[in-house]
């Protein structure tokens, strides 16, 4: 048999197993219950934002009752309904989320948007499963947090980032945990991701009559309408808007929230003690900075002691611990330094580099077959299990897992926008050094849109 805890460090996250998805389906609920499903133990759910990275989502969908709808551009509806032809339309979120009889969510609108609708939809005591990031600012992600934290006994949450179900996630916590480099030192993380941009697109285009981009704007400040925003539909349109600050956080949230949760996995880390970023770019009021770097000091834990931990993107990146390894080949990684030598990875495969001093591994036992990790399985029908079998928090990432990962991130922005190393009182949500770098925390929303409504 399998384990499933088999660190000395266990947490939660340990414990998510393919038994929690075997489970599913042998509790038939009543109809709308807290833990979800009808009778027929299906849930009743409404997608928001009906295209893009939402076909990603159909298959998962089919399995369920997509019981309503919505999107702000008709244009994409049409894939939707044929999947789903008994859902009702909507258009406005906020309305979709009072749809009778509602067990779920799952959203794939743009990134301005998943607080809001994470908050409303956890207010109305409805699981839901969120594309990342989950948040673009530090206050979006405590708030989502804090909400979820009094929830999580009964809503089943997840965060878009299914590169966690690969196998080698797994292996790279089992080996780090079992010492294959000794002592876990420093940590590093890239993207490499680059799609610079002037600034808003340019207005003075006529709004189609088939969108309505004051719900599109939602929260955000006015900007002009260009069809540039909306002009692909194959899951890859963020790439037109997510790097401008009214709608994203660039690749801090779009490959950040990936492969940062390469790190995320291993460290069992929550908020940093400081931040510090640096770019060469100069400061673009409409642009986030393509090229980055961001360290943050995260706290020591009962199995490792305070640990820096750096995110590289756009061209950034860390050194190589040695010269025939060129990390500039691998596009999205990270790195693990031990004090006995180095794990590299990108999502699906790792190398493990002894040290050539101290490097012998004779200290090093790989873990038998029958203690390995259990494998995830599909990462969405972990999000469904959940809902369904009682053990709502038993999801890879659940909102308190990535709220952390992405203040992290957030807080970056924030240092990067300050200007110098920002000190953080996690507990309290304050930059304790720079009392105007706390303006960079939070950001004002447009007359009428509510956070956590
Ligand atoms: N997990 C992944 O690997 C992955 C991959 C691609 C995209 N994404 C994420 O998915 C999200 C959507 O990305 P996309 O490329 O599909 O974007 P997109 O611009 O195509 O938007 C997706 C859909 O949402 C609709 N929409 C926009 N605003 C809305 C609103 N306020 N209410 C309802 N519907 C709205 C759009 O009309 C579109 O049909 C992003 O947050 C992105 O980060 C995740």
């Amino acid at each position: 048999m399998k384990t499933k805890s088999p660190i000395p460090v266990a947490t939660r996250r340990d414990f998510m197993t393919k038994s929690a998805l075997a489970g599913a389906g042998l509790m038939l609920m009543p109809s709308s219950s807290i833990f979800g499903a009808a009778a027929n133990n299906k849930l009743n759910i409404a997608l928001i934002g009906a295209s893009g990275r939402a076909h990603a989502h159909y298959g998962t969908l089919k399995n369920e009752n997509v019981v309503a709808v919505c999107d702000v551009n008709q244009l994409n509806l049409p894939d939707a309904m044929q999947h789903f032809p008994k859902a009702k339309v909507y258009s406005d979120w906020r309305k979709a989320l009072d749809h009778p009889g509602l067990d779920a969510v799952l959203c794939c609108t743009p990134d301005h948007t998943h607080a809001f609708i994470a908050n409303w939809a956890l207010n109305r005591d409805l699981h839901i499963y969120m594309e990342k990031p989950l948040a673009i600012t530090v206050n979006e992600a405590r708030t989502v947090r804090e909400t979820y934290l009094t929830k999580k006994h009964k809503l089943a949450t997840q965060v878009g980032m299914q590169r966690h179900a690969m196998p080698n996630f797994n292996r790279v916590r089992e080996c780090i945990h079992d010492g294959v480099i000794g002592n876990l030192k420093e940590v590093y993380v890239w993207g490499n991701r680059q799609i610079p941009r002037p600034g808003y697109l340019a207005g003075g285009h006529a709004v189609p009559s088939t969108l309505n981009w004051d719900l599109w704007l939602g929260p955000s400040p006015e900007h002009p309408f260009n069809p540039e925003y909306v002009s692909r539909n194959n899951g890859s349109n963020c790439l037109n808007w997510n790097m401008y600050w009214d709608f994203g956080i660039g690749q801090m949230g779009d490959m950040g929230s990936h492969t940062m949760d390469l790190a995320w996995n291993v460290l069992d880390a929550g908020l940093p003690t400081s931040v510090k970023s640096k770019s060469p770019e100069a400061f673009n009021p409409d642009v986030t900075p393509v090229n980055l770097t961001t360290s943050f000091m995260l706290p020591a834990n009962d199995w490792r002691k305070d640990i820096r931990c750096t995110w590289f993107q756009g061209g950034a990146m860390p050194n190589s611990p040695n010269k025939w390894l060129d990390l500039n080949k691998i596009g999205h990684g990270a790195m693990f330094k031990g004090d006995k030598g180095f794990v590299v990875s990108d999502f699906g495969q790792r190398l493990i580099i002894p040290d050539g001093k101290s490097g012998n591994m004779t200290y090093y036992k790989p873990r038998p077959e029958d203690q390995l990790f259990d494998d995830l399985g599909n990462f969405q029908a972990q999000w469904t299990a959940a809902c369904k079998n009682g053990k709502p928090a038993d999801t890879a990432c659940n909102f308190e897992y990535s709220a952390n990962m992405i203040e992290n991130m957030c807080l970056g922005l924030a240092a990067y926008r300050a200007g110098g190393e920002l000190k953080y009182d996690g507990a309290k949500g304050v930059v304790t050094n720079n009392a105007d770098a706390n303006q960079f925390l939070t950001k004002t929303y447009r007359k009428g849109w509510t956070l956590n409504g």
